[in-house]
This record gives structure tokens, sequence and C-alpha cells, in this order.
């Protein structure tokens, strides 16, 4: 390799700085690994602190008849079976553990009178299972494990953006990126690679996820050959903010409902009962997103086209000590008391079940040296996530990956970097520089945006994803032309321009997967086929992957549950 760029090597190179990025830092450490943490934003700046209402683990703190299997049969119904049912039983089997191991570094969960770690409900958790600190959980989980981090001493790079991973052919050997600052490219060589980068919320223009979620990790994964699996799969969180407009999709964690918040519609009916009347607004999040959006759509929405979302009838002093975050956004973004008046939600594109394709035990993704955790990797969470399961995924899994990670670096030959991969990936980087004419990526991401939530969103048909597929290539061949002005140094729309590429990726997956499962299940709802189809795609995820320049869609059987967790399937409590 030529040395023209600044270049750092580790066994284990970690892409993002959120809980699951953390969490395998950490583990790669502890297993003697060198390891680099490269994040695109600021250390533990992450959507995992937009998990604010809770960790699920099934301690027995509140209700003391849970236990790992009524946690593995609540994720596995709500995720309508798709899930890989391996990873749900280690999630449930391990989460406890991670929580403890959490508060044993630091973190200050709230408590039950007798001091054990206080438990809160939500929804599609059979029993109060949300470790919870207050409204901002994920804060203190990233608090915690960005201090135990730096502690330990793993190297940092932030607000580098990767790129390309590099491959020798057979497996990923280290990654190419730049200094977001200075626009300088840099190398890192790598025995073994961790996806944590998150999802790709930033594809809808109402959604819970700031500016750094683009696909960047699935896009890359897919484009070194790794699979991506169940890509349909987008979660609508059903409370986002939708009032005033500078703050829409804002998170209004589903802690308010699990206190005992009310949804009501703007003739006062809780119209919950007539969706899910068990569960009302603690049933699962793909239910209660239609819900709203259905209200809404037949006329029946809040002043600003959302839902009534009320805590007030709860004591001040409760709602203030429970849900202090959302005190505060509500006062200081909408001038709404919530201890007093009910607040304006509606959905908003909060998560992605879909994700790089990974085995259960280490996390492993089909190419090799490559390692995914967290919700960049797909499985768990099957065709939709229960709230708080997110969290304990980041941990039990961030775990998986950091071991896989440094036993794989363990046994590899050191890296050896293909220059010519580097010098295609520079020059695609600096072609928006050279073009003479062309349009700012500001444009093709507000158009990718309307189309995806116009045409591939809650409820979707085989007509509006086919008119998607028409309008996602017309934007391709917008993103290969744009034009980038200025220089390398603090040029926002140099960036989006590269971010565009992985939007571009991810959204066809998601919309391919989309088309292809005729079926409704979680949190994909075709009106076209509103039923479930157990026989055909009940049996089968659908797994994307590259086929020279073209994206490929496969369906793959899922594998069949042994006995013994089919019995803990079929007890109910
Ligand atoms: O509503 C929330 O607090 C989000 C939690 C999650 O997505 O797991």
């Amino acid at each position: 390799m030529n040395n023209k760029y600044e270049t750092h090597e580790h066994d284990v190179l970690v892409m993002g700085a959120g809980g699951a990025g953390l969490r395998a830092a950490i583990e790669a450490m502890a297993q003697g690994a060198r390891v680099a943490v490269v994040s695109k934003s600021l250390l533990g700046k992450a959507h995992t602190v937009m998990a604010e209402g809770g960790i699920a683990a099934a301690m027995a703190n509140v209700d003391r008849a849970d236990d790992w299997r009524t946690h593995f049969r609540d994720t596995m119904r709500g995720g309508k079976f798709l899930n890989n049912w391996r990873m749900a039983q280690l999630h449930a089997q391990e989460a406890p553990d991670r929580v403890r191991e959490l508060e044993q570094w630091g973190a200050l969960f709230d408590r039950t009178a007798d001091g054990q770690i206080l438990q809160r409900a939500f929804g599609g958790h059979t029993f109060k299972r949300l470790c919870h600190v207050g409204d901002r959980t994920g804060l203190e989980m990233i608090r915690t494990l960005q201090d135990r981090g730096v502690t330990m001493g793993f190297d940092v790079f932030m607000e580098c953006t990767i790129v390309k991973l590099l491959t020798d052919g057979k497996r990923v050997v280290g990654a190419f990126g730049y200094w977001r600052e200075q626009g300088r490219f840099v190398v890192f060589k790598a025995k073994s690679v961790i996806i944590a980068t998150g999802g790709i919320g930033k594809a809808w223009p109402v959604t819970s996820n700031s500016w750094e979620y683009t696909g960047d990790g699935m896009a890359l994964a897919y484009e070194a050959g790794a699979d991506l699996k169940d890509m349909e799969f987008v979660q609508f969180h059903p409370t986002g903010m939708v009032w005033p407009p500078g703050v829409q999709g804002l998170l209004v964690t589903e802690a308010v409902r699990g206190e005992g918040g009310i949804l009501r519609n703007k003739l006062g009916e809780r119209f919950m009962e007539k969706y899910d009347p068990k569960r009302m607004e603690l049933s699962t999040r793909d239910v209660v997103a239609r819900s709203i959006y259905t209200e809404v759509k037949e006329g029946r929405g809040s002043e600003h086209g959302g839902a009534y979302l009320d805590i007030s009838h709860k004591p001040a002093e409760y709602v203030k000590q429970k849900l202090p975050s959302m005190y505060h956004q509500f006062k200081e973004l909408a001038d709404v008391d919530i201890t007093k008046q009910p607040m304006e939600v509606g959905p908003t594109c909060h998560y992605m079940m879909g994700g790089i394709d990974v085995e259960a035990e280490t996390a492993q993704a089909s190419l090799p040296g490559l390692f995914a955790a967290g919700e960049a990797a797909a499985g768990l969470h099957g065709a939709n996530r229960l709230g708080g399961n997110s969290l304990s995924d980041l941990v039990v899994f961030g775990r998986r990956a950091g071991l896989g990670a440094a036993e794989y670096a363990n046994k590899a030959p050191a890296a050896n970097i293909d220059d010519a991969q580097i010098a295609e990936a520079e020059k695609a980087m600096l072609d928006p520089f050279a073009r003479n004419e062309g349009e700012s990526p500001y444009a093709v991401h507000r158009d990718l945006q309307q189309s995806m939530q116009n045409l591939v969103s809650i409820f979707r048909t085989e007509e509006d994803l086919q008119q998607a597929m028409k309008e996602l290539e017309a934007l391709k061949q917008r993103a290969a032309k744009v034009r980038v002005e200025g220089s390398r140094m603090f040029n926002p729309g140099w960036h989006l321009a590269r971010d565009l590429v992985s939007m571009l990726i991810v959204t066809e997956a998601v919309t391919r997967s989309a088309i292809a499962r005729k079926e409704s299940r979680g949190a994909h709802s075709r009106i076209d086929y509103p039923q479930l189809d157990d026989k055909v795609w009940g049996k089968q995820n659908n797994v994307t992957s590259r086929d020279g320049e073209n994206m490929k869609l496969r369906q793959v059987p899922v594998k069949e549950m042994p006995a013994e967790l089919q019995q803990v399937l079929a007890e109910d409590k």
C-alpha cells in the first residue's frame, strides 16, 4: 500500500459510537484486542438516547412472575414470529445480566421501595419489564458505556465518515473514510470490522432520527458483498411531536403511555378501544401507529393532524418525576404544560427492524471479518420491535459482536490493503466537485424523503411501491450527477452527496422487499394484502444482496425452531 494517506492499524475497527458500538468496543478491548471506534458524529451522540423509556430485561423486580421465557414469547409475538428465534432467546436470557453489568459500571436506575431496579410497563410486554432512569434511559446508558470505554482506552476517531469497506477479495480488511472538518482522507487497517451505525430514519421527512441516520453501515456492508435481511420492516413510532412544525417527529416516549397516558381523538374518544380493546394504549407500536394514522385519515385527528395523548389525570409531581424530559420538551418547544394539557402526537419514523444479516452467537455477517450489532443488524425483532428491546439488543449483541470480532481478529493474518479500491473510492468522493453543472444534493434528499413518505410509509400498496421504484431510479440518476461547490473543508453538502448514495441503496432494498412481501405482517401493512400469510410469508425472510451493479432479492426459509422453544411459545401466562 502506498503511504499517500494517513493510516491507522488496529485489530478491531468499530463503526458507530452509540450503545452497540461502545459495548462492542468494550468487549473487544476486554479480549485484548487493539480497538478503534470511528464515529461520523461525536462519541455517544447516538439514536440510543432516543430510547428514552427503558431497557427491557426480565429481572422480575416488580412483577415476580416474569422470566426469560415470557420475554422471549413477547418478543416473538411482537415480531410476528419472523424473528431469528436464537437471537430472541439469547436476548431474553442475557438482558438481565447486561443490565446488572451497567449498574456495576455506574448507571443509576430508578429504584423500587426496597432498593431494586424499578421496572415499568411498555407496549407488548406482558409484565412491567423496562428498567429505566426517568425518561432518559438511553442517555444514562451512553454515559455509562462511554465512561467505561474511555477509561479502558480505545482509540476514538470522531467526526470521521467511513465511505468504503476494504476487502482482500475474501474478507474485510479495513475501511476508507474522511475527516468531516478538513475533508482529508484516512485509511483504517483492521482484521475485523463491526458495524454499529444505526438506521436510516433520515430517508423520511418525519423522523425521531437526527442527521447521522442515513443507513451508512447497511449500505457499506451491501456494497462490500454482505447480505441484508427483511428490509421492508421499518418502524413508525406512534408518538412523535406533530406541533410546532420545526420539531415535528421528535420522540414522545412510550413511557408516557407506560405511566398511564391515554390517547384520544378530536371527539374525545379513547379510540384504542376499537383497535385493541385488551391492550389499549399498550398495544404494540405497529398497531398504535396504524390506529392514530387511521383516525387522522378518517377526519378525527387533533388540531394539527395527530392524536391527543393525555397524562394530566396523574398528579403533577408524579408526571414531572417520571417524565422530566417530556415535561421540559413540551413546555419549551410547544408551550404545553403536560401536567395540565394533552400533547399532540403522531407517527414518526423511528427504527429499522431489517438490516445486515448476522449469525446469532457471534454477530458475524455473511462476509468474513464483518460483524454488525444494534439497529444496523437484522433478526432479533422480526417484523416489529417491542419498545425497550432496542437498548437490551445493543448491550446483548454489542457484547457478542465485540467477542466475535476479537476472536476472529486473533486468528486472522495481517491485512493487505488494495490501493485500487482506495483510488476508486477517492474518485467517487471527489466527482461532485469536478462537475461544472448538476443540482444540489439537498434537492435530491428532499425529493427522496417525499417519495418515501408518500409511497413507502405505514400503509403500502403495489401501485405506490412500484411508483416508488420508478422515483428511486430517477433519484439515483440525479444523485449520480449532483454538484458540490466550495472546498472539502466544513462542507455539509459534500457529506450529503455521499449519504445520498447510502440512503438510495437502503431505500431501494426497503421498497423491493416491500413489493415482494405480499401480506401484512408487523410494521409492513399492505392494503392490497391485508392478511398474515403464515403458509408462505411467515416461513421466509427476504434477503437482499448485490449482483454486480444490480440489487438482487431472494427468499430464504426461516430456520425451524427447536421443540423446547416451541414449547415456550405454546405456554401462556
Ligand atoms: O418510546 C421510547 O422511549 C423509545 C424506546 C425504544 O424505541 O425502545
